[in-house]
Order: C-alpha cells, then structure tokens, then sequence
C-alpha cells in the first residue's frame, strides 16, 4: 500500500469528541487476522483481558499476565490500520500504587504500539488514572461490572440493584472521568443507571450489557460470532460460527478417513519434460 492510501488510525481526540454523536463501534480482537477483518469497521478494538477466558480457557480474567496482554496486543496492532487499539492491563498490574500503573502501562505502550490501556477502575484508581495520563498514557476506565472483582463480588453480578452499587457505579465513573479518562465502559448494568452514569460523565460511555444509552457500544467478539455455547443476555449473535467450524471440520474428518482428502485440486503433480 502507497503512502498515499494509507488509513489513518483514529486518535484519542477522535474518540473522546465522540460523546453524544455517532455511536462508537467497538468490539475486542485478540490475534492480527481477526483484527485485520474487524478494523474496518471499528472505532475501537480492545485487546480485552476476556483473552484468558477465551482464547486461553481460563476461568475468569483473574490469572491473565502481562506477558499474555503483551504478546495479544502485538498481534493485534499487525493486523489493525485505522482503529484506535487499547490493551487492558490485567489484574495485579496496576492496583498497587501509580508507579505500578504508569511503569506497567507504558511496557504495554512501548512493546505493543498500541494507542492506550484500560483498567477496571473502582474509585481508588482515579489515582492511578490521573498519574498515567498526566504522563502520556490515555486511560480508558471500566465500571459497574468489574470482572477482576469476581472473587469480591462473588461471581459475574450485574450490578446497580441496591442502592449502595448503584452509587458506587456513578462514584467510580464520576472518578475516573475527574481524574482524566477518554472514556468509561459500562458494564452489566440496568438502563437507568447507564443513562444516570452517561449524563455525569463528560467522556464518552461505551456499554456491555448497558442498555443503548450509552454513547457506544462492546461486545466480546467470539460472542458476537457465536462461537461459544453460553451467550450472555445482552449479545445478539451476528453469526453461528460454531455450527459453522463444527460442520467444517466434520467434513474435513469425514473426507480424510474415506480418502477422499487430499483429491487431485489439492495434489502437486510431477512436471513433465514436455511442461518446461
Ligand atoms: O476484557 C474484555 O473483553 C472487556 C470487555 C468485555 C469490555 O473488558
């Protein structure tokens, strides 16, 4: 590709002045041919730490590592030219104190490429927020539903059915908005309080299970694709791929145990003199 017809990859201005305009496309990659296929069409693909569960069968984000986010988000920065690409920093990276957070963010920055993090930031992290950005690292906040809060919470919990989450989910995105985030997911919430959550903050909301009022929308992608058994509620899957891959590897199956795989179409044919 010419320099000419080079795409030019969003910016932080290009997704914070997004607040009340057109939805922000958002949806998560983890390795450079999915992202390659999904770049076109988003505004922001995140390097989610949803990765251990999915793509390494964990069973929650809790034991994911630098190392997993690190090697994901190099993969997915190859395969991206024009989306705005953010890489979560997984548990442990960045609770500890603000130069935990900056020194682990900026690893990220420097060996992925990628264009800003994302922590799960309850109130205490407006802390670490306004010390990264202040030094050159957009951060996007991540409320409501925290999954690396899982062991605390007792599970995956929507949240904002007492009176006490429900405050506490507009304190945490009131902070991290306050202390400097681009903009907030809001996860696994009721559609009130994704609007209430929506009006006090000045960044733009980007909901997961949080009602279309919010000011963008992310889905896990293998969600989207059906490529799981169990979808959450508020997925609406795009595709089956799973009836698909199924299928397509019980053809294959079928076809290499007839012999009937490789045919001649897939078979190198010995050159005659004649041919050269
Ligand atoms: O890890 C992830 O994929 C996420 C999205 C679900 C928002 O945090």
């Amino acid at each position: 590709m010419s320099a000419q017809t080079q795409l030019r990859r969003k910016t932080v201005k290009d997704i914070s002045q997004a607040k009340r305009g057109d939805p922000l496309v958002c949806l998560t990659a983890y390795d450079a041919q999915m992202a390659a296929l999904l770049d076109p069409h988003c505004d922001i693909l995140l390097v989610g730490d949803s990765l251990g569960m999915v793509v390494h069968g964990l069973p929650s984000t809790v034991g994911v590592t630098m190392e997993m986010m690190i090697l994901h988000g190099k993969a997915v920065m190859r395969g991206t030219q024009q989306a705005f690409v953010v890489v979560d920093m997984p548990f442990g990276s960045y609770e500890t104190n603000s130069d935990q957070a900056f020194l682990n963010a900026a690893r990220i920055m420097q060996e992925t490429g990628c264009q800003a993090v994302k922590i799960e930031s309850g109130v205490y992290a407006a802390q670490q927020i306004e010390h990264m950005v202040a030094r050159g690292i957009p951060v996007m906040g991540h409320v409501g539903l925290r999954p690396q809060a899982i062991n605390v919470d007792g599970g995956f919990r929507a949240k904002g059915r007492t009176e006490e989450e429900w405050s506490r989910a507009i304190d945490e995105a009131v902070a991290a908005d306050q202390a400097g985030a681009f903009a907030i997911v809001v996860e696994g919430v009721a559609p009130d309080l994704a609007n209430e959550i929506t009006e006090s903050v000045r960044c733009p909301t980007i909901g997961i299970g949080a009602s279309n009022g919010c000011d963008g929308q992310i889905l896990v992608t293998n969600d989207l694709l059906g490529m799981t058994s169990w979808v959450p509620k508020f997925v609406k899957k795009n595709a089956d791929l799973m009836t698909v891959i199924g299928d397509a590897a019980a053809t294959y199956a079928e076809e290499v145990r007839a012999r009937t795989f490789p045919g001649d179409a897939q078979t190198y044919k010995l050159r005659k003199a004649a041919d050269s």
